[in-house]
């Protein structure tokens, strides 16, 4: 196989995903680059007569639908989705994930939650034995944002692992705020133990509004990669 750019390797992986829409889905759609390779191909298959109704995860992605004229509704409209295709910052052999690289957790997490299926497409790379080297992802409440990272901290050392727990900046140096007004802080922990035990912890806290373990929900991960396409899990 010639030379696969990680970026062909998420357009590879979105494509094999789009062999599992069929007419009249109701769809959840991810977010951030892999998720956008899906979004395209999606894109290009309505514009041939396939019928969606489809869900963003965020408002970037509402917006990238929008100009591949995505037939789109919200959440509430749609509260039972057929399939949910979105990317992944890590996934460890049992199928748990790291999410919120892209500040989207909250909503893709809800979306995710709302599908049959959840089917996560990645390159390679997002492979590991033991998730947390991709700082984890937590949003937060704006008030009592130095309690609710110490309360965070304290939960990841209850749970077996320890770090420093971060503030997300925008690259003009201001407070990240996600499309649900609140913060998110990344959580620098190198090596997660036991995530089940981590993502117990951090649900507990008051000032958590949701944390970017997704445990137990997706049913399948598509990789690819210089060796083509790995599945782990069940597509079906
Ligand atoms: C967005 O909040 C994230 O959960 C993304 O799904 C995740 O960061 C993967 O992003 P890429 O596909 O850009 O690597």
């Amino acid at each position: 196989m010639p030379e696969l750019s990680p970026d062909d390797a998420k357009r590879l992986a979105a494509g094999k995903a789009l062999e599992l829409v069929i007419p009249g889905m109701r769809l959840g759609l991810g977010t951030g680059t892999t998720a956008a390779h899906f979004v395209a191909l999606l894109g290009e298959r309505v514009a041939k007569g396939l019928d969606v109704i489809c869900v963003p995860s965020s408002e970037r992605t509402r917006t990238l639908a929008s100009l591949y004229s995505i037939p789109l509704t919200s959440i509430d409209a749609s509260p039972e989705l057929d399939l949910t295709v979105d990317g992944a910052d890590e996934f460890d052999p049992n199928l748990r994930l790291i999410k919120g690289g892209g500040g989207a957790l909250l909503r893709e997490k809800i979306v995710a939650m709302a599908s049959k299926r959840m089917i996560v497409i990645t390159d390679s790379s997002k492979s590991v034995a033991v998730l947390g080297k991709f700082p984890l992802p937590v949003e937060v409440n704006v008030f009592g944002l130095e309690v609710t990272k110490r309360m965070i901290l304290a939960a990841a050392r209850a749970s077996g692992c320890d770090g420093e727990i971060r503030l997300r900046k925008t690259p003009g140096g201001q407070a990240f705020v996600s499309d649900n007004g609140h913060y998110i802080v990344d959580c620098f922990l190198g090596a997660i133990a036991d995530p089940d035990r981590l993502a117990d912890r951090l649900a507990a806290i008051p000032g958590v509004v949701e944390h970017g373990l997704f445990i137990g929900i997706a049913k399948a991960v598509i990789s690819a990669g210089p060796a083509g396409i790995e599945i782990f899990g069940q597509l079906d």
